[in-house]
Parts: C-alpha cells; structure tokens; sequence
C-alpha cells in the first residue's frame, strides 16, 4: 500500500514541491496548447519543442538527397535505432525492441507468432478490462486457429493461466481505471504452466519502470504517441524475448523483414534478428518525431519520475476528494501505488462536466458513458498544474 502521511495540501506545500521537484525544468522543452492545463498525456502526449527543429533538418535533407536519401544508413536504420532507446526505458537488452506499423498490427504479428510456439492449448486467455482493439485481433486470430477465447475478470487473470491456456493477453495498465497489473506475476505462472505471455504496454512505457527481460514476459507491444509524446500516429513498438527471436514464425512476410531486402530476391529468407518483424518501408517523419522526445527520455530515471507521478496522481484525487460531497465526483482509480499514470472519475453528467472543465482551461478526456480520465505527465505537469485543475473541478 502507498504510505499516506497526514499532510496539509495548502498552496505553500505545492510551491515547495514544484522548488523540489528534480523534472521541474523538463516542462519547458514542451509546447503547451495555450495556457490550458494539459492532462492529455495517456491518449496524446505534448510535442517536444526540438521536434520541430528535428523535422526541419530532416525535410532539408530530404530536399537535398530525395532517393540518395535512403543509403543514408541513418533512415535505414532508424527503426531500430529508437528499438534501443525504447529497450532502455522497458528493460529490455538492446537487439530485442523495434518500431513499426501500430500497435494493433504488431499485436496481430505478435499474437501468430506467441501461438504457434505453444501446441495443442485450448484458450488465448484474457480480461474483460483488456482494450477493445486488443479483443478485436484476439478474436480473429483465434478463429483462425479454432482456438477459443477466455475472458476472464482482470482480478483472476493470473489464476487462470493454466494448462490449457496457449497466450496470456492484455494491458498492463487499465485504460480505464489505470489499475495496473504485476507482469511479474503472470510471467511467473506462464513460466510453470508453458504460456505464452504478449503484453499491451500503451498505458505503461514511458510512465511505469518496466523491466521485461528480468519479469520474463515473452512478448510485448506499445504506442508512442502517449507518455512518450511521439506526437499522433507515431510509430508503434516490438518486444521479443531473446530466447524466441529466432524461432518466433512471423504472419507478414514483408520485405522489410528480410535477411537482405536490397538484393530483391523472390525467395524470403527471415532476417535472424528483430528485424524480422518489420513489414514495410516505415515513416522516415514519424521516426524523427519521435526521436526528439525520445532523446528527452535517455536522460530520465523512470524509477524517480514514477514517484512523481505517483505523488501528484495522489495529491490530484485527494483534492477531489475533499469536495466529493459537492462535486459528487467518485474516483474510479486504486488509491494505492497499482495506479498508472491518469487519475480516472466518474460522474453521471461526465461528458457535460468536461466540456465546462474545457471552457475552464482544463483538457482531459471522457470515455462513455460516464469517465473521465486525467492524464498527467510528471515530465511537463507541475503540481501547480494539479492545484489549479481541481481549482477547476471543485468550481473554486
Ligand atoms: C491499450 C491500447 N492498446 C492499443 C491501442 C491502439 O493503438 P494503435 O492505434 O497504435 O493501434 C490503444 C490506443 O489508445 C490503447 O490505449
């Protein structure tokens, strides 16, 4: 349980947190949309402001080169290169992470290559707090291998990993709630049971320290554009085990995936490394987006930054809380340290309230028919940012 001291949340108390807070500078290498205050983090991050000097220089040299453009090895390479940024951030060893295509894509690859590792399993196990593009290639796929899928509550997931189970999938982080799920834990009983684990890191990288390799989840996939701020449509991330790497059978052949696409041969021959999952020609624009923020990231300690969030997604709910017989607002996040990075809370007149919270200068989001989820980003969210939002909430 997160220890609670008793403390006085006054205006004072937010100005010596925002005087001691270590990411306190980070805010001013993004751009704010105005003066809102953006709690938008956990759907759509902010912009670094070197992005656009990064895009800038790109086109400049697109303009210069045009096709000569692609020996430049650092296109070529670039999907990879930022797979190592990202093994850093989710603890994972370099070699074993690449960007490409969405999330759904990489979830669709993914799951073909968890199930064919696994033989004569019954279940694709998952939650029923799971994401809904997440159930959408779930089903599919497991119609294509007359496999059935059991939906279970996200509180017995675990227990039900058994025998019969051939992949374990969900999101670690409840999109709605934010309740977040010990990968630790389903690792370890996929382990005993021979489960395959493939895990939707969406609401995780970037907010949560994650540590794959160590945990032993087999396989992993996360958008960018989130707490990474890789700006909309930014490209989406792989994860695969060292010990399936090159035994994992891949569902698209593309000839991005091969041993050597630039010999043309007609004949595939799987690359040996992650690069197998690639499919296409990726977005030379996209990837530079999202290099600039993740340059930010290389020199953040996710483990401090996680304590931050946890503070402030803490002192947010219990601002609300204190007015909660007036605002009859109840939050539907834990109130505990298994809390992601948004605050979620229901109201019957939801999407009403955000519409005046936006008037007000507060940007969050509603999930139908009665959510609304905040998304604050230690990395540019002062406390000053959360004192003034439930300001706004507690129409103070
Ligand atoms: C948990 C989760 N999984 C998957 C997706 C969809 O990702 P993509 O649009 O990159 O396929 C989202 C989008 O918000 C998400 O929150």
């Amino acid at each position: 349980m997160e220890r609670k001291k008793q403390i006085n949340i006054n205006l004072k108390y937010i100005h010596q947190l925002d005087k001691d807070d270590i990411f306190r500078d980070y805010k001013n290498l993004f751009k704010k949309p105005g003066k809102n205050i953006y709690f938008g983090a956990n759907t759509l991050g902010l912009t670094p402001k070197a992005t656009r000097n990064n895009i800038n220089n790109f086109l400049d040299d697109l303009s210069k080169k045009a096709v000569i453009g692609w020996r430049d090895s650092s296109w070529l390479n670039i999907n990879k290169e930022l797979g190592t940024e990202i093994s850093k951030i989710i603890g994972s060893r370099s070699g074993n992470v690449i960007l490409s295509d969405s999330t759904s894509v990489n979830l669709f690859k993914l799951l073909f290559s968890a199930i064919k590792l696994v033989k004569n399993r019954r279940f694709i196990l998952t939650d029923d707090k799971n994401f809904p593009t997440d159930y959408y290639i779930i089903s599919s796929i497991a119609k294509e291998f007359g496999l059935r899928v059991k939906v279970v509550p996200r509180k017995k997931l675990i227990e039900n990993i058994d025998k019969d189970v051939s992949v374990v999938t969900t999101t670690q982080v409840d999109f709605v709630t934010s309740e977040v799920l010990s990968l630790s834990k389903l690792a370890k009983k996929c382990k005993t049971y021979g489960a395959i684990s493939l895990i939707d890191l969406s609401h995780s990288v970037g907010i949560l320290p994650l540590y794959l390799d160590k945990w032993g989840v087999d396989f992993a996939v996360g958008c960018t554009y989130k707490y990474l701020n890789g700006g909309p449509g930014s490209p989406a991330f792989i994860y695969v085990n060292n010990k399936y790497l090159e035994k994992a059978d891949i569902i698209i052949k593309g000839w991005f995936g091969h041993i050597k696409p630039f010999d043309f041969n007609n004949h595939y021959v799987p690359s040996k490394g992650i690069e197998k999952f690639l499919t296409g020609t990726p977005s030379i624009i996209s990837m530079k987006q999202l290099e600039t923020s993740l340059k930010i990231f290389c020199q953040i300690n996710l483990e401090k930054l996680r304590k931050k969030s946890l503070k402030q997604t803490s002192i947010m709910t219990d601002l609300i809380l204190r007015y909660k017989n007036i605002n009859k607002i109840q939050i539907i996040s834990p109130s505990n340290i298994l809390r992601g990075g948004h605050i979620a809370m229901k109201h019957k007149n939801a999407s009403k309230l955000l519409e005046i919270y936006e008037k007000n200068g507060l940007i969050g989001d509603f999930r139908p028919p009665n959510i609304i989820r905040f998304g604050i980003s230690p990395l540019y969210n002062s406390y000053k940012d959360i004192w003034n939002a439930s300001k706004i909430i507690n129409n103070l």
